[in-house]
């Protein structure tokens, strides 16, 4: 009897093992063997998150979607809010002589400072402006008319007038706003008049 019971267990258990090895899970489409999520509310957020939003109506212990904000967790900032550290910036494209007028660089042009901006020039700009600054970087070969940085129409203008042209690019020159920081876009202003224009 006892031998008779072993060997139905024994049977059970090789039928199993044998069926289960069968499935090859991995190759089976995620869909067509959906997995049972066991009391998802104890790894779910019952609170408004945005990160571990449940959109799923259908999931009743685990949707949590806000319905007074567009069925979403996530808030729109509120209009005027900055990312921290930012610098707005509203003077507009056009207004590159106003720029050149009004701003107000809000960094020295310490030692420090000036070193930055020269390794920024020379890695967002010496290829067109040439490390020198006179418009005579390779791409000026096939570019041509690159702006020469020395010239007197140059020297006399302010930081803030580099510091725009670098924000929104002028005639053939494109935009370096994407590429660089209000900072660091005053950095290289800096660099371009108080060494550049002095060599
Ligand atoms: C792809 C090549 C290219 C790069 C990169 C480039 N420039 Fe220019 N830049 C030009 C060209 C071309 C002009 C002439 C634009 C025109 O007037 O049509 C110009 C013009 C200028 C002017 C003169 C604007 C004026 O008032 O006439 C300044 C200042 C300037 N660039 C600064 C920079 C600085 C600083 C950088 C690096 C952040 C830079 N440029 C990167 C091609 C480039």
């Amino acid at each position: 009897m006892r031998m008779k019971t072993f060997n139905i267990t024994a049977a059970i258990v090789f039928a199993a093992t044998v069926t289960s090895c069968n499935h090859n899970f991995d190759r089976i489409p995620v869909h067509e063997t959906p997995r049972v999520e066991y009391a998802p509310n104890m790894y779910v957020s019952e609170a408004y998150e945005p990160v571990t939003m449940v959109d799923d109506s259908t999931n009743k212990e685990a949707y949590n979607v806000m319905p007074y904000n567009n069925n979403s967790n996530l808030r729109l900032p509120v209009a005027g809010t900055i990312k921290r550290g930012a610098i707005p910036y509203h003077i507009p494209k056009d207004s590159l002589a106003y720029a050149n007028a009004t701003l107000v660089c809000p960094l020295e042009p310490t030692e420090a400072v000036l070193a930055e901006g020269q390794v920024l020039f020379n890695r967002f700009c010496s290829h067109c402006h040439g490390e020198g600054g006179e418009g005579d970087g390779p791409v000026n070969e096939k570019l041509q008319g690159v702006a020469n940085l020395k010239s007197t129409a140059l020297q006399g203008v302010n930081p803030g007038h580099i510091f725009h042209v670098i924000t929104y690019g002028k005639g053939r020159m494109l935009q370096h706003a994407s590429q660089l920081e209000p900072l660091e876009r005053w950095k290289i202003s800096l660099y371009v008049k108080n060494v550049l224009q002095k060599q």
